[in-house]
């Protein structure tokens, strides 16, 4: 696991724009997995700003989504397929139909998590995977105690993450109880994967993730298994690393290269 460490979380997110951007110049054609959430809404608009100045396209490029919640149609102002398309989907050249996310509204929400999983196998598994961190944990809606060979399947939400979720939402009565998340072991599966997380909330789950015992009590834990995971993090979010300053000086500044 590679961990950068950023003074600040718009340096950290000007890293994650730059190592998808750079995957997209070597990989036109790539297969992204791509996440929702407060910590994406800033690297979409760099990766948007980017599009905008010609430096990136995603012209060949096709997406993943890691999660939907069920019960929520695509227009519904709270899903995440309106998310994606207000956030990024709308502002830049990925074709029409080259991205995909759960459908919440499937009349049999299990069968469409199948089916989800086996698109993703046709695709040829995700190339780049774009991961943000749960407090508890959790990557996608794998919360505390899933399986961490799991598959693309139905969780129901903790009470915590419906909390912190909450504001994305008029009511918070109206946040759903269960998703459609990719499973660890899908998630496992990508060629690449970079995880962002910033602010002294995450810190307690990066220390778990990236230094804690792998274990379903931190579903993060599990990206230890992986070859080629890229942790970026600010300050904050490293607060809790023990060898915080090995990361440091292995990547002074964050940066990707080994010094
Ligand atoms: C969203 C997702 C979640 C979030 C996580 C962090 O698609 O899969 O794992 O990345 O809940 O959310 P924020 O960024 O809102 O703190």
């Amino acid at each position: 696991m590679k961990v950068l460490i950023h003074e600040d979380a718009a340096l950290a997110v000007d890293c994650v724009a730059g190592l998808m951007m750079a995957r997209l110049a070597r990989q036109p054609e790539v297969v992204l997995g791509l996440a929702t959430g407060g910590t994406m809404e800033a690297v979409y608009a760099r990766l948007i700003e980017a599009h905008r100045a010609r430096r990136v396209s995603f012209a060949r490029a096709r997406s993943f989504n890691l999660d939907e919640y069920v019960g929520l149609r695509p227009d519904h102002p709270c899903s995440y397929w309106r998310y994606m398309r207000e956030q990024l989907f709308d502002h830049v050249d990925m074709p029409a139909g080259a991205t995909r996310l759960p459908r919440g509204d499937a009349r049999d929400a299990e069968a469409e998590a199948v089916a989800y999983e086996r698109a993703i196998v046709e695709a040829g598994d995700i190339g780049f995977q774009l991961l943000g961190l749960g407090a508890n944990g959790h990557i996608g809606f794998n919360e505390p105690s899933s399986s961490l060979q799991s598959l693309t399947r139905i969780k129901t939400l903790t009470r915590s993450t419906r909390e912190a979720n909450a504001r994305f939402f008029a009511n918070p009565a109206d946040v759903p109880r269960r998703a459609i998340t990719m499973g660890i072991g899908t998630i496992l599966r990508a060629d690449e994967i970079v995880l962002l997380a910033y602010g002294a909330g995450k810190a307690e789950a990066a220390a778990a993730m990236i230094e804690g015992p792998m274990s379903a009590a931190c579903p993060a834990s599990a990206l230890q298994m992986h070859r080629r995971t890229t942790v970026v993090l600010d300050e904050a979010a490293a607060g809790k690393l023990t060898l915080r300053e090995y990361y440091e000086e292995v990547h002074p500044g964050g940066r990707s290269e080994v010094a």
